[in-house]
Parts: structure tokens; C-alpha cells; sequence
């Protein structure tokens, strides 16, 4: 998968006004922050270039991420959305991929920090499917969310608040909803732990599973075991340099939660590994209807093989 043309131009564009060595400087500082100041609530973007080199670095993997998770989503219910609240929209790589699956053109972007909602803001104003999104400042810790949407989506931001403030922000997100809450985090034990939490908080306020979960109720995967995703994204030129990438592609994993206020089926097998392909035979680790089991597809279930085959971690069989 690749961003969207649109995004990219708007990426080269703004490339022609900064220099290359300012930005792998930057890039270079913003990630030892991104490593040692997470959760503590604290700014951890400032400038106007951090805002950049963020977009570069980060949106093509968060739009894959929310692109996969929105699209399993949308596959599990049977009614339309129309309206969207992108929370902690960062550069608005979020709303990109939703817009890419759903038609409404009722998006609010909700950001605390200026320089990154500017950015984002700046990115989409050529693109005709995004010009009606309106974007708006707000700390969802501190301020009331009093606005509604059909679709609550938060992508990567609720790692950055603090442990103490994190039930107050899922409840304003499930409060928020009007039928779906979708929450992506990192693909680590870590993000995956911040998942699990969402999960607990909204059984107990009546919500219903519908991915990745195969089951209506709390995950059964232990404390050290994590569920993840993959989705692989073509780089950018400039993503490539910055990183100092050889392959053309990078692998993101992430962790998400959707929930529905309405009643959904989610039976069905979830691959939670990636596959092992030997000679003839297919290992995977899946949740099936809620329990965890290993399972071996041979060449003998032809059509169930060559399906599975090209399935990776995160599909549903
Ligand atoms: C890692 S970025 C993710 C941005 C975007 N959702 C994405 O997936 O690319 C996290 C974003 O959450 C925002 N954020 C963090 N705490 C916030 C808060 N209390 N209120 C609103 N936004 C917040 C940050 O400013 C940042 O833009």
C-alpha cells in the first residue's frame, strides 16, 4: 500500500522549502523523544519542522494502519456512517485513510498541538475529498468534549497520555461515539496492554466487539502475549533518506480495538501471528471465536490453503 498521491505532492512540496541535513537533524532528535518522553502527558512536538519530519516519518504507516483497521471494521457492520471525530489527529494521516473508504464529508479533526494541526490542515487543502474537514483545537484531557460523530477514531495518541488521565479520555472517546469507537496503538506489548484497557472499559459501558476480536468478551490472550497487525507501506523518497532505509517498503505493526454500540456478529478466526509457509503446509497462532489455537492447513484443504496463503497477520479467515 502506498499514501495517496495528493498527500505525497503535498509532501514534496513543502520539501522544497527545507533542507535536507535540518530535517534528518531533526529526525534523528525526534525519535530519541518519541523513545523516552511517551506517556508523560508532555508536548513532544514543538516546531513547525518537527510537525514535518513527523509527517514524513509517521503518516505513511498510521494512514496503512487505520486504512486496515477501518477497512476490517467496515466489513463487520451493516449500517452507514456519517459523521467522523479523527481525536488526536496529529497531521491528519487518519482522516486521509478514512476518507479513502468513506464517503462522508463531515470530518472534524480534534488536535492540541498548533504547529501539527496547521500541517495537517495545509496537506489537505488540495485535496477536493478533504476540503470540508474542519479542524479544531482541543486537549482532550482538560477540555469538554460536548461534539458527537458516528465514527470516534483515535490513532496513535492515547499512548501519549498520561496512565492516571487514561479513563477519563476513554470514557469522553465511548461518551463521543455514536455507533463506532475505533483505537489504534502501536503493535507492541505495550500499545497492545493500552488496547486491552479500552476493551475492559467498553464491555463494562455495553459496547459490542467487532475487530479484530472473534468473540463478545474480555481478550484471553495473557498479560505477556500480545494481538497485532501488519501492513506493509511503500516509503517515500524522502522517508527512505531520513531512515536510512534500504528496502522500498516498511512493515508496521499496530494494535486496534473497534467497538460498536450496536449488536455485531464477530465469529470467526483471526490470524494473530505470522503465518509459518513450510512445504505444503501452513502454521498459524489464531483466535477462533475467543479461543486461542494453533492451527495447520495442509495442501489436501485446497481452496482454504490457497486462500490462507496470501493472508497475513491481523487477516480474518
Ligand atoms: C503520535 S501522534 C498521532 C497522530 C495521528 N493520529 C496519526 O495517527 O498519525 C499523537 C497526536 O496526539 C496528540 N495529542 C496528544 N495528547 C493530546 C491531548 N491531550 N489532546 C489532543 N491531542 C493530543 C498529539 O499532539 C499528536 O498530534
Amino acid at each position: 500500500m502506498k499514501i495517496p498521491d495528493l498527500l505525497e505532492n503535498a509532501i514534496e512540496e513543502k520539501l522544497k522549502h527545507v533542507k535536507l541535513t535540518e530535517l534528518k537533524q531533526c529526525a534523528s532528535n525526534l525519535s530519541e523523544k518519541y523513545m523516552y518522553q511517551e506517556r508523560t502527558g508532555e508536548t513532544l512536538l514543538n516546531t513547525e519542522i518537527e510537525a514535518f519530519v513527523y509527517a514524513i516519518m509517521r503518516m505513511p504507516a498510521t494512514y496503512g494502519a487505520v486504512y486496515t483497521a477501518l477497512k476490517n471494521t467496515l466489513e463487520g457492520i451493516n449500517y452507514e456512517i456519517h459523521s467522523v471525530l479523527d481525536i488526536g489527529a496529529g497531521t491528519g494521516a487518519a482522516t486521509w485513510a478514512i476518507s479513502e473508504l468513506l464517503k462522508t464529508n463531515n470530518i472534524r479533526c480534534l488536535e492540541r498541538e498548533q504547529v501539527m494541526l496547521e500541517l495537517g490542515k495545509a496537506f489537505m487543502c488540495k485535496n477536493l475529498k478533504l476540503k470540508d474537514v474542519s479542524w479544531q483545537y482541543i486537549d482532550i484531557v482538560k477540555d469538554n468534549l460536548d461534539i458527537k460523530a458516528d465514527l470516534v477514531v483515535a490513532s496513535y495518541m492515547l499512548n501519549e497520555i498520561k496512565l492516571k488521565e487514561r479513563k477519563n479520555v476513554i470514557d469522553k472517546f465511548i461518551k463521543s461515539c455514536n455507533h463506532i469507537l475505533l483505537i489504534i496503538e502501536p503493535g507492541t506489548p505495550e500499545g497492545f496492554k493500552n488496547i486491552k484497557e479500552v476493551q475492559k472499559m467498553a464491555i463494562d459501558n455495553g459496547l459490542n466487539l467487532i475487530a479484530p476480536c472473534t468473540f463478545q468478551g474480555v481478550c484471553p490472550l495473557s498479560d505477556s502475549d500480545w494481538c497485532h497487525s501488519t501492513v506493509r507501506m511503500e516509503r517515500t523518497k524522502v522517508h527512505k533518506i531520513l531512515k536510512d532505509a534500504v528496502l522500498p517498503y516498511e512493515d508496521e505493526k499496530f494494535s486496534y480495538i473497534a467497538l460498536s454500540k450496536e449488536q455485531v456478529d464477530s465469529t470467526g478466526i483471526r490470524i494473530l501471528r505470522h503465518p509459518i509457509i513450510e512445504k505444503g503446509r501452513i502454521m498459524l497462532k489464531v483466535c477462533h471465536d475467543g479461543n486461542i489455537e494453533e492451527m495447520v492447513i495442509t495442501k489436501k484443504d485446497k481452496e482454504l490453503f490457497k486462500n490462507v496463503k496470501k493472508k497475513r497477520c491481523g487477516d480474518r479467515i
